[in-house]
């Protein structure tokens, strides 16, 4: 075969797809497991579900600028193949529409509505196959799939265990919310979302090192299974929170947190609209939601406590907004321990440091 004709059967997907690639192909998305056609997309964008009736949030769509002429396809990355999808059905996106309907808005100054209009108004549906393993995407990151997580589980003999996404490092008000889940079961699942985030998010390899220094340090390694998860952030807000869901459920987790604007950016989502989203959904997910109030560290209480634990005012609280940290980082300012445990504080600073020394 020339080398033309070869390249006429391959295309090129992106990070993002890589990473939706090797959760399709290891059961973290089932019951989908290719994909979307049109109906299933229109379906789940229309009616958050599949067509045969199961919750479904968020369309899984191949994008891209053209349709092929081939049916069987090699999906590449970087310079090598990383799978194969035989096609289904090629169409085109009603982008702005869609949009709307998923984001909520179709403002382009979102970070998920910015990445579904740049990532191509075509999408590809079939049946997928993924060459890789699991250190060829997300950075390198060490993963686990859901069967690998699910057999751990079962071989810890935990029966109730509780899901926790994250795309921040671990600050003190997600510790405090780990640490009430773990009171009422059997374990945690630290599941760290590592494939792209929006600009000015932590990296993850930064954030890998947060996590590892947490947990090292405050909390027992029999109760935690830590491993992280090669998909990107939509920041889609309630449907996103809803995704995440399925996906813990999927990998052996009985419960899942959602915190305070789950998933959320900017002030586009009402800060309990996440959780409102999932509750509709009553036992139909199946996995049960342990949601939790705004946390924070109240200067009376001594202790970080959420709106439910603490009455005192406002005032009282010490708040530190995403931007205010990045802030001080950048001018290597340290972070109070109310705020983050300093062997995190430290990874961060570090981190910080070497990206100014490089600047
Ligand atoms: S997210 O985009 O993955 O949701 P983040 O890593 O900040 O962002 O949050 C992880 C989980 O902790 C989410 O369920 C979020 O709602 C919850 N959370 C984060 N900070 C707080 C807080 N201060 N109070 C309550 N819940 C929070």
């Amino acid at each position: 075969m020339n080398k033309e004709k070869m390249m006429s059967r391959s295309i090129r997907i992106s990070a993002r797809a890589l990473n939706d690639l090797a959760l399709l192909s290891t059961g973290a998305f089932a019951p989908v497991s290719r994909f979307m056609t049109f109906d299933e997309a229109r379906s789940v964008v229309e009616g958050l579900e599949l067509p045969g009736g199961e919750v479904w949030p968020i369309p899984l769509l191949l994008q891209a600028d053209d349709l092929p002429a081939e049916p069987n396809l090699s999906l590449v990355h970087g310079d090598a193949i990383v799978g194969t999808l035989r096609l289904q059905e090629g169409f085109r996106i009603p982008l702005r529409d869609w949009a709307k309907k998923i984001y909520g808005t179709d403002d382009q100054n979102h970070p998920g509505v910015a990445a579904f209009h740049a990532a191509g108004e075509f999408a590809i549906a079939g049946e997928v196959e993924w060459r890789g393993t699991p250190g060829s995407v997300a950075g390198g990151a060490d993963w686990l799939t859901a069967a690998a997580v699910r057999a751990e589980i079962a071989e810890r003999g935990w029966k109730r265990v509780a899901g926790f996404q994250t795309r921040n490092p671990i600050h003190r008000a997600h510790e405090y919310v780990l640490r009430v889940a773990l009171e009422v079961t059997d374990g945690l699942l630290v599941h760290p979302l590592v494939g792209e985030t929006k600009a000015d998010d932590i990296p993850a390899d930064v954030r890998l090192r947060c996590y590892g220094a947490l947990l090292d340090h405050y909390f027992a390694p029999d109760r935690v299974l830590f491993t992280p998860l090669p998909a990107w952030m939509r920041y889609a807000g309630p449907r996103e929170a809803v995704l995440h869901a399925i996906i813990r459920r999927n990998y052996g987790c009985t419960h899942f947190i959602v915190g305070r604007d789950h998933a959320g950016v900017g002030r586009y989502y009402g800060p309990y609209d996440a959780q409102k989203l999932v509750a509709s959904f009553g036992d139909r997910i199946g996995i049960k939601p342990l949601f939790f109030d705004e946390v924070f560290y109240c200067l009376r209480c001594q202790g970080v406590a959420s709106r439910k634990t603490c009455g005192h005012a406002l005032a009282e609280r010490l708040l530190l907004s995403g931007s205010e940290v990045r802030r001080r980082l950048r001018e290597g300012i340290a972070l109070p321990e109310e705020f983050t445990r300093p062997e995190v504080a430290a990874v961060l600073a570090a981190a910080f440091r070497q990206e100014a020394g490089s600047a």
